[in-house]
């Protein structure tokens, strides 16, 4: 359920239509619902009522620091994967005892400011890693918490380059593997083991690839806690998938009734990462037509934002639903809907049935929040799009369009070239 709905014939975000908006800041802009997010998050966290657990979002589904802001204000804590997403998180005021680090690659420096943070843990991928952070640990004179983050080679059936929890993957340690991991953890004076980790993928619409990666770490923990391990934290990652279109993922509730079946009575604290099941609906990309064109085979309907603003369609071939700001035109025909950018791949919709937009309509690319923005870029020298939040009838720009001046800053040309 979101708040994105026709009032007559005008689509609404809240209590504002989204035409006036538009007419208010320009477009193209990327547009949240306040109580949607609110929701999403509740919903989610809720699920899990009965158990000790911690919702961390995922901040690169969406790093804008008025989101972060109000799930800080839900009790959400985040899921980082770099110092600048630490930066953003202690910025929106997300306690850092809530803060988890996950990534293959880590720096030094990185893995410096977010101990001197005091964030509670990192999730740590390779023996590299477990080494350069107790090294990092013992120059700041201090203990880093991780949990190893473990490939538990599951099938998550999502789209190949949203996998992660397969043995080919680069992310995390098999588990046959991450027995000689933590006991080498178990060496190193700076290391403090707390936890096991694990993300098998992203956009999940099934259970049972869930079901099977927590029984294989159940089967890890007994192995952990024979060796004399106090496991207290068992992050299980982002992943539950959302309706795009015709896809049916489990509820949260569902979801959350499965986690609860299998860990049963063991007192752990379960950590969840999600992103895109609290921001994926929550937020669109409203968009403009310029110009329609039609080719000996195909009827295009070009708009001013383009992949780099929205990249999923282009990267993954994501369908994103198509909806007329105002329904004006009951024709409809099939078209591609592109954007400016000079490249064939730039599209947001590819020969769907839509509404015959005509110059000037505006035009709502939906489930847009989760991977829009925080994915966006200057490809083309095009200023990224600015982001509205609406609460009720409010609206409040929550990233300025980005200006000429925002394209070259911090670009310098050198004095030997005058
Ligand atoms: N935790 C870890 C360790 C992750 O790698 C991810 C996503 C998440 C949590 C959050 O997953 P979510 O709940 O959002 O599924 N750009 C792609 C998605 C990449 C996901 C990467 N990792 C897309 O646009 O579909």
């Amino acid at each position: 359920m979101h708040h994105f709905v026709y009032k007559d014939n005008d689509l609404f975000c809240e209590d504002l239509s989204v035409a006036y908006i538009a007419e208010q800041i320009g477009t193209p802009f990327y547009l949240y619902s306040y109580s949607t997010i609110k929701r999403h998050f509740q919903v989610f966290n809720n699920a899990f009522n009965g158990l000790e657990h911690l919702t961390c979002f995922s901040l690169k589904s969406n790093s804008n620091l008025a989101i972060l802001r109000l799930l800080a204000l839900e009790g959400g804590g985040a899921d980082i994967v770099s110092g600048g997403e630490l930066f953003r998180a202690l910025r929106a005021g997300i306690t850092p005892n809530k803060i988890i680090y996950s990534g293959v690659g880590k720096t030094p420096s990185d893995m410096e400011l977010a101990l001197k943070s005091d964030i509670l843990m990192f999730n740590v991928e390779s023996d590299q890693e477990l080494q350069t952070l107790n090294g990092v640990a013992k120059d700041i004179r201090g203990k880093a918490m991780i949990a190893i983050r473990i490939n538990p080679d599951v099938e998550p059936k999502t789209h190949p380059y949203i996998v992660t929890g397969f043995s080919e993957n680069k992310f995390g340690i098999g588990i046959k593997d991450s027995l000689k991991t933590y006991k080498l953890a178990k060496r190193l004076k700076n290391i403090d083991i707390k936890g096991i980790s694990c993300h098998i993928g992203s956009q999940l619409t099934e259970i049972g690839p869930f079901v099977e990666a927590l029984r294989k770490l159940k089967g890890l923990l007994r192995e952990l806690k024979g060796m004399g391990l106090d496991i207290k934290f068992l992050n299980f990652g982002g992943g539950l998938g959302i309706t795009y279109n015709d896809e049916s993922p489990p509820h949260p509730f569902e979801y959350a009734r499965a986690l609860k079946d299998i860990i049963g009575e063991d007192r752990l604290t379960l950590i969840l990462e999600p992103g895109r099941v609290i921001i994926g609906n929550a937020g669109i990309l409203v968009t403009r037509v310029l110009y329609t064109k039609s080719t000996a085979t195909k009827r295009f309907i070009i708009v001013d934002a383009g992949m780099n603003d929205l990249i999923r369609p282009t990267l993954y071939d994501s369908f994103h639903a198509v909806q007329p700001v105002k329904m004006t035109n009951s024709k409809m025909l099939t078209a591609t809907i592109a954007g400016p950018i000079c490249e064939t791949g730039d599209f947001l919709a590819k020969d769907r049935k839509m509404p015959a937009f005509k110059p000037g309509d505006l035009v709502a690319i939906m489930s847009a929040g989760a991977y829009g923005f925080s994915m966006s870029s200057n490809y083309n020298s095009r200023p990224r799009p600015a982001e509205v939040m609406v609460k009720g009838k409010l609206f409040s720009i929550i990233r300025q369009r980005e200006t000429y001046d925002d394209l070259i800053s911090g670009e310098e040309i050198p004095k030997f070239l005058g």
